[in-house]
């Protein structure tokens, strides 16, 4: 005899299945699937520790410095989540300028962000200018004294009639060319975990030139582009495609001019920004970790060739609840100019940090970014 609870029971479960049925997924997805299991921890990709020997400078004064770059006088410059730009000199941090709006919200949550701006992407170029990618807003040149913003190229101007999206990686090379990414056309960077659920290659690698003020696409249907290095020829753009976790290289000049290659797929994480080290070397910020599961393989290794499932699970789980489904576990990868792995550093419990997007170096130190952590990692030397 059934109990009495069995058919409520029942009912309610059946009206909750057609409500999520019925509800709109907010995400329209493509399947993706990985060339195999990510790799094994073994030889350069083997754990340690060696990410753990830093230190933690402006503890709840920066938060999110996502990439970075200096000048000559030891200054370092990076944009924060609340739209800011700062220089750091030693222990001093000093505000420039506001990308967006300067309202007291912006910060609190990623709604504001639209409004205040989100600087990704920042260079100096030889004037002594900066050069930034605003991930709404488009490409700016900011003098860092007086924080003056000279807007280069609209987000809304976009290139070839469609308009940027999300604006994230930027390199300048030595005649003065702007080279940067849309990681996509149609999400924004707060958006980001619905890009990377999506595996849609709406994303394009651009050139900008200041002085005609022309804007060409160089590659599209990217998949999430987001850092770039060109190499110390400028032969070639390394750049990373995060969503599927690969990396390719594409020639500016030579035999291939205008071609790619991939140069690092399957990745063991989700690449973000790439710099070349003074030992020709390229860094890569690993923002989220690939590994293999004892039982499972990843998440998005599990659910990428099903559009359908993915569209359920964006109905199912909260937006702000990613970040925290994430695991706490720092990483950087040193590769050669072909891609090789050379070596590895790891922090597994995120001592000093995690989620990591860019490793610059700079006087001896390593300075690591991320999107949102309330800190900047200071990595002592590399050893
Ligand atoms: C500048 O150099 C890059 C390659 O390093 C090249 O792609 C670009 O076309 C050059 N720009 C000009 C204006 O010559
Ligand atoms: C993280 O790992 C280090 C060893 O590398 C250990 O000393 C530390 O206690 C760990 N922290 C946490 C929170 O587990």
């Amino acid at each position: 005899m059934a109990a009495r609870w069995v058919v409520p029971v029942a009912v309610a479960l059946l009206a909750l299945a057609v409500g999520l049925y019925l509800i709109p997924s907010p995400i329209d997805p493509e399947p993706y699937i990985f060339q195999g299991p990510p790799p094994l921890l073994e030889g350069p990709l083997a754990v340690n520790t060696r990410l753990q020997r830093g230190r933690r400078l402006f503890a709840g004064q920066l938060r999110g410095p996502e990439s970075f770059t200096a000048d000559q006088d030891g200054n370092i410059y990076t944009g924060t989540v609340d739209g800011k730009l700062w220089r750091i000199y030693q222990d001093t941090l000093t505000f420039i300028t506001q990308m967006g709006q300067d309202i007291p919200e912006c910060g609190s949550s990623m709604d504001y962000e639209p409004v205040c701006g989100r600087p990704h992407g920042v260079r100096l170029d030889s004037s002594g200018q900066l050069i930034v990618a605003d991930s709404y807003f488009g490409l700016f040149r900011v003098d860092p004294q007086s924080g003056e913003k000279t807007l280069l190229l609209s987000s809304k101007q976009g290139c070839d009639g469609i308009p940027f999206g999300f604006l994230n990686g930027l390199e300048l090379s030595r005649n003065g060319t702007i080279f940067f990414t849309d990681s996509s056309s149609r999400w924004g960077r707060r958006h980001v975990r619905y890009e990377v659920i999506e595996t849609n290659h709406l994303g394009r690698l651009l050139a900008y030139e200041p002085q005609t003020g022309q804007v060409r696409t160089l590659l599209d249907s990217l998949y999430m582009p987001n850092g770039i290095a060109l190499s110390p020829e400028e032969d070639f753009i390394m750049m990373s495609e995060t969503s599927i976790g690969r990396i390719v290289r594409y020639w500016l000049k030579g035999p291939q001019a205008g071609t790619k290659e991939i140069l690092m797929n399957n990745m063991p994480g989700y690449p973000d920004n790439i710099r070349l080290s003074d030992r020709g070397t390229f860094l890569v910020g690993i923002t989220t970790t690939r590994f293999r599961g004892r039982i499972m393989p990843p998440f998005l290794d599990l659910i990428g060739p099903y559009p359908a499932v993915k569209r359920f699970i964006t109905k199912l789980i909260p937006f702000s609840w990613y970040n925290m489904l994430l695991p706490k576990y720092g990483l950087v990868l040193e590769l050669g100019p072909d891609g090789e792995v050379l070596d590895s550093l790891h922090d597994p419990n995120g001592t000093l940090t995690w989620a990591v997007s860019d490793v610059f170096q700079h006087g001896g130190q390593y300075y690591l970014g991320s999107t949102d952590l309330p800190f900047l990692p200071v990595l002592e030397h590399w050893s």
